[in-house]
């Protein structure tokens, strides 16, 4: 008997053939949108995916630079130095309800502070995965205040931050220092979301992609195509982050796209077309959708939002 088709190759194939036609090209430093294609959150309005001036269909994952569209999604929210116990509980019990709801190919994250993981690990169910924000690299001994990722796994955490731009700029973290946790969070069998983004400055001189292939090159060195599976990018831009300020889909795709293609140089088309790269920066239950709707982006790594159970709700449920 022949062997039945695999529609999935199948429609590997075809999307081989199609891919040069639908997709946007690959942005370069000289065609970076300027500020002036941010919008406010909320506003947003319709938009052409890349230049190709195609219609954007509002959720479909056309146009792009990947051919695999069957990434799942990842939606982690950051909950930063907020909360007391009795508020991170509840928090937590809202986030398993809502997440109950969420669609297969969608998981959700929450990474809370240090003192309540192990309270709102009890309570997030199987659907939702805890995260911590930060962690050290040392193993064990006279490191006052620090957390280790064997306590991190410890107590169940599943998912760690690395890199994120308040650690950067706040605590001091260079490339270096993300480099050695990131290889420490694989290490110890837990999974990483690296958090890199450009500062307003950077983007207005156009220097986005160039950070990011920093952050990325000083970031992941060390880490093979076989432990990339374990790595989760959040893609941050800094002046967006807690300022109400998104960026366009537009924009944030051209840098998705960008990042996406950084990976295919740097590891291989495999790699690029696995790998999750989040938005972060002022996303909320009005901008979602859309964001989501952007071929390169598969999820979103939320803070001020999710630290509210009905807008983290429908972030989680977003529409697709
Ligand atoms: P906001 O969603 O509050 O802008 O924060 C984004 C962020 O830093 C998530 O890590």
């Amino acid at each position: 008997m022949l062997p039945l088709p695999n529609c999935k190759e199948l429609m590997k194939e075809l999307m081989k053939e199609l891919t040069p036609r639908l997709a946007a090209p690959v942005p370069t430093t000289s065609n970076m949108l300027p500020t002036s294609m941010l919008m406010l959150s909320g506003s947003a309005s319709g938009y052409v995916v890349g230049s190709a001036g195609l219609p954007a269909p509002s959720v479909a994952r056309a146009g792009a630079v990947s051919m695999m569209a069957d990434r799942p999604y990842l939606i982690a929210g950051n909950w930063k130095m907020n909360t007391v116990l009795s508020e991170a509980k509840e928090l937590a019990k809202e986030v398993a309800d809502a997440a109950a709801k969420s669609a297969d190919n969608t998981g959700v994250a929450v990474c809370v502070p240090f003192p309540f993981l192990t309270a709102v690990g009890d309570i997030l169910g199987d659907k939702v995965a805890l995260g911590a924000q930060d962690c050290y690299y040392e193993d064990s001994g006279a490191y006052t205040a620090a957390v280790s990722t064997s306590m991190l796994k410890s107590v169940g955490t599943t998912y760690v931050l690395a890199g994120h731009s308040e650690r950067r700029a706040t605590f001091g973290d260079t490339d270096a220092d993300i480099n050695k946790k990131v290889l420490k969070i694989l290490g110890e069998g837990m999974k990483c979301i690296l958090c890199i983004g450009e500062l307003k400055e950077e983007r207005e001189s156009g220097e986005t992609f160039n950070v990011c292939d920093t952050q990325l090159t000083e970031g992941l060195k060390g880490v093979s195509a076989e432990m990339m599976k374990d790595i989760v990018i959040a893609y941050e831009p800094v002046w967006a982050i807690g300022t109400g300020l998104t960026a366009t889909p537009e924009v944030a795709q051209e840098t998705h796209a960008y990042i996406r293609s950084w990976f295919k140089e740097n590891y291989d088309e495999k790699v690029a077309d696995a790998v999750i790269i989040q938005y972060g920066g002022s996303v909320n239950d009005k901008n979602v959708d859309e964001l989501m709707g952007c071929a390169d982006i598969d999820g979103a790594l939320v803070g001020g939002a999710s630290l509210k159970g009905d807008s983290f709700s429908a972030i989680i449920n977003f529409k697709q």
